[in-house]
């Protein structure tokens, strides 16, 4: 287990930066990760049950996969993903034309203002992004707001507090042979789960944050959480 670094330093404040985003880390997590990650995209997508007809807000989006694997497997419901960097925007969007999805769209904002009224979404949904919003607390209050009541939420994030065997078996899932194995062990620890939250500090900020009914559970053999809660 590793300790948690903090919010502050400066390199994790570059790394959250929306110009990181859009210029290193949106093109090395597209294709690094979010190629290598579908086993993981499919499960969070079996956990996510919209209403038929509903609609469903996905935070920190990326380059879409989540939402385009929900579009198709829930014709009826209205999909919104939303990231702040327009590199991602723009890898989404291009991913949505190439598949013909028409009932999904992407567009530009950030988690902390999100920029949806009041009650829009009878489902949010977010997958590792939380750990780089600079106040986490403050864009669970921002689900909230744009939740309808009885609206309910599904997080999965990187567990601060993963078993060791369970961050190895991550690694070695991810690594590339074009990537420097140092510099990843460095990444994967300083900017994705030494900074992230744990299971119980999830939990704890989004009771911090209005919400009630609140479960987590640990993603079996990877580390990570997934965190749900009802409006
Ligand atoms: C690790 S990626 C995950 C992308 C996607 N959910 C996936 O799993 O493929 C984190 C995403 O969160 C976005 N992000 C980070 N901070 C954000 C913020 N404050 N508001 C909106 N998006 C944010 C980044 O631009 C990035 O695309």
């Amino acid at each position: 287990m590793r300790e948690r670094q903090g919010k502050r330093g400066l390199f994790k404040r570059f790394s959250d930066s929306r110009f990181a985003w859009d210029v290193v880390q949106g093109p090395v997590y597209n294709r690094l990760i979010g190629g290598a990650a579908s086993e993981l995209y499919e499960r969070f997508v079996d956990s996510v049950s919209p209403p038929e007809g509903s609609r469903l807000l996905d935070i920190g989006c990326g380059p879409g996969h989540i939402c385009l694997m929900l579009a198709v497997k829930h014709p009826t419901v209205s999909i919104l993903g939303v990231d702040y960097s327009q590199t991602q925007v723009r890898a989404a969007n291009r991913l949505r034309e190439k598949q013909g999805i028409t009932n999904c769209e992407f567009v530009r904002g950030d988690a902390m203002d999100l920029p949806f009224g009041d009650t829009s979404f009878e489902t949010v949904i977010s997958f590792a992004s939380i750990k780089h919003w600079p106040d986490e607390r403050r864009g669970l209050e921002e689900v909230r707001r744009v939740l309808v009541p009885g609206g309910s939420t599904l997080i999965e994030e990187a567990d601060s507090a993963a078993d060791y065997e369970d961050l190895q078996r991550f690694y070695q899932r991810f690594s590339a042979w074009w990537v420097y194995g140092r510099f990843m062990d460095f990444y994967l620890n300083s900017v994705v789960f030494g900074r992230s939250v744990s299971m119980k500090e999830a939990e704890a900020l989004a009771r911090a944050s209005g919400f009630t009914d609140v479960s987590a559970e640990k993603v079996e053999g990877w580390p990570m959480f997934l965190l749900r809660f009802t409006r």
